[in-house]
């Protein structure tokens, strides 16, 4: 508390000192991919939330127009927009929390690690800088495939001598999202309060919800956990058909990824027991160095990363059948950090 104050002393501009009142540390957000069809409602929304005191945009192009729109808003967050490559440095320099959108979505008929070819690059890219200018940052991937662009950051981290497993998060916060919402409307309850952990990775078969452990105790037949757990499975690939080729999730994936940030932020700023489930380096299942489960978050990022808990026979054998695909998700995005072509 006293380093906060001492911070927010050291300034008299108005921001530092709103933040002194309110004992709010000062949090650089940025957000990478800013002007992308994630980027833009994500950014609103960390410029909405009032933990956020600095607000960086980074895009390939277009960021100066959308810094400019969301700086009207008469909110506390200072917004600043960056374009093209030169920039990348100034946008990371002191950011506390790095979220990473960035890349192409999913067309119809495509899979997950379609992908892979043009986001591994840009992951790759992205990360390099946020070792150079933001070492000790949180990160919060979005970019898919998820199952591989963790491992790619990671690779880089290491590669630079900067990784922290406690400081790199996959984004799987659309599947809870997802099993939240498909729970209560099947059983015809209010959304308000339903929790449903969701474990593995984040493409198709390697997301696995455990409805056994939502919240509250509802009781499921064996039909409706199969449909709940295959149409979170396939939350994304709906979204896809559905916008015909426009796209995947973006609003959705936007809501998602604040909320995941906020909590990111709330463990920074010392709130006790924020727990979410988040893919990062693992040793829940063995075999498998990287896994979503639960995590409580805290100043350090990762505090803990929680084990499965009791799982139903179903949920046991669809972790057994992701497996396989999770692993060699896994390998390929180490690989192409180090293996030469
Ligand atoms: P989009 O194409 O609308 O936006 C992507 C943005 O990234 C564009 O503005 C583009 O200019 C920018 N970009 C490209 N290269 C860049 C670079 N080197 N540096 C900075 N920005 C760069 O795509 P959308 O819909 O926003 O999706 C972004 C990513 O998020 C995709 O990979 C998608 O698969 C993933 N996604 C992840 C989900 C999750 O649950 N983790 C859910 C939905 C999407």
């Amino acid at each position: 508390a006293a380093g906060l104050l001492k911070r927010a002393l050291g300034s008299s501009n108005q921001q530092q000192v709103r933040c002194m009142s309110s004992a709010t540390p000062k949090r650089k957000v940025a957000v990478l991919g800013a002007a992308g069809g994630i980027g833009q409602p994500l950014g609103l929304l960390m410029k909405l939330n009032p933990l956020v005191t600095d607000l960086s945009l980074y895009d390939i192009a277009a960021t100066p127009g959308v810094a400019s729109d969301l700086s009207h808003i008469n909110t506390g967050a200072h917004v600043e927009g960056f374009a093209g490559d030169a920039d990348l440095g100034k946008a990371l320099k002191g950011c506390d929390l790095v979220i990473i959108p960035a890349g192409v979505p999913r067309k119809p008929g495509m899979t997950r690690d379609d992908l892979f070819n043009i986001n591994a690059g840009i992951v790759r890219a992205l990360a390099t800088a946020i070792a150079e200018h933001c070492p000790e940052a949180l990160v919060n991937m979005i970019s898919n495939p998820v199952n591989s662009t963790v491992p790619i950051a990671a690779e880089v981290f290491k590669q630079k001598g900067t990784y922290d497993p406690k400081r790199l998060f996959g984004v799987t916060t659309l599947d809870v999202v997802r099993a939240r919402t498909f729970l209560a409307h099947k059983k015809g309850i209010s959304v308000k309060g339903v929790d449903v952990p969701v474990v593995g990775g984040h493409a198709g078969v390697t997301i696995l919800p455990l409805f056994s452990q939502a919240s509250p105790k509802i009781e499921l037949s064996d039909e409706e956990i199969e449909y709940l757990t295959k149409r979170t499975q396939d939350g994304g690939t709906e979204v896809v058909q559905a916008k015909a080729g426009k796209g995947s999730a973006t609003l959705s994936m936007a809501y998602a990824g604040a909320l995941f940030a906020e909590s990111c932020l709330k463990g920074l700023n010392g709130a006790q027991d924020i727990v979410e489930c988040s893919y990062v380096a693992s040793t829940v299942v063995p075999g498998l160095p990287y896994f979503s489960s639960k995590v409580r978050l805290g100043p350090n990022g990762v505090e803990e990363v929680m084990g499965l808990g009791n799982i139903s026979d179903y949920e046991q054998k669809g972790l057994e059948a992701l497996k396989s695909e999770l692993m060699s998700s896994i390998q390929k995005g180490v690989d192409f950090i180090n293996v030469k072509a």
